[in-house]
């Protein structure tokens, strides 16, 4: 088969399609045991989790609300700003619901930790968090997270969700992006 351009940019794949969904089996069933006499919230972080709470919700044969948020915190590049910018107010409701937030990545932990922070505001009557990866590093914000798919290397991943300029997230594995692509030319 031709490689397509998408493809030839992925240094290796660290996840393929069938790993990520072994997972999300385990971690579903983990949640569906731990909330299955509450109702549900589930809060999912736009946009990089959207593939992820399509397949991860799927799994959870549980009464739920779902809603959305959107932050961002990069200006294009693969550091995040620190700065974590709220883009569509009014916030979900959570007062006294039990909330699951759902992100694709913990990285810094400057997006993880204001959105709790947030959503702690508006009264909640619990709070937990899910990812799907995590890096192994020091984090700038300690964030609590209750659910994690895998831990990763401090590298830069692309797909499932996943963006680097808002491209690549609809591969439907996770890999990681060729250096020469996200490092500065200048
Ligand atoms: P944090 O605020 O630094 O923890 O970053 C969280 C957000 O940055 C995630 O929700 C992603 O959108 C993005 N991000 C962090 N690391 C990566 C990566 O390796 N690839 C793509 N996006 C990333
Ligand atoms: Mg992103």
């Amino acid at each position: 088969m031709r490689y397509l351009p998408m493809q030839s940019d992925i240094e290796r794949v660290l996840f393929d399609e069938a790993a990520i969904h072994k997972r999300l089996e385990e971690i579903a069933a983990q949640i569906t045991a731990d909330y299955r006499d509450r109702e549900l919230t589930v809060i999912g972080v736009l946009t990089g989790s959207f593939i992820l709470m399509s397949d991860l919700l799927r799994r959870i044969p549980l009464p739920l609300k779902l809603d959305c948020l959107t932050v961002s915190s990069y200006h294009g590049k693969t550091q995040t700003s620190g700065e974590v910018i709220f883009k569509q107010p009014p916030l979900p409701d959570v007062l006294d619901r039990d909330v699951l937030i759902i992100d694709d990545i913990l990285d810094t932990g400057h997006t993880l930790a204001a959105i709790r922070e947030k959503l702690e505001q508006a009264g909640p009557r619990s709070m937990r968090v899910a990812v799907l990866l995590s890096k192994k590093k020091q984090r700038a914000r300690e964030v609590d997270v209750d659910y994690v798919g895998f831990e990763i290397e401090d590298e830069f991943v692309v797909g499932y969700g996943l963006d680097f300029m808002e491209r690549y997230r609809n591969l439907p594995y996770i890999g990681v992006l060729k250096k020469e692509l996200i490092e500065p030319t200048s």
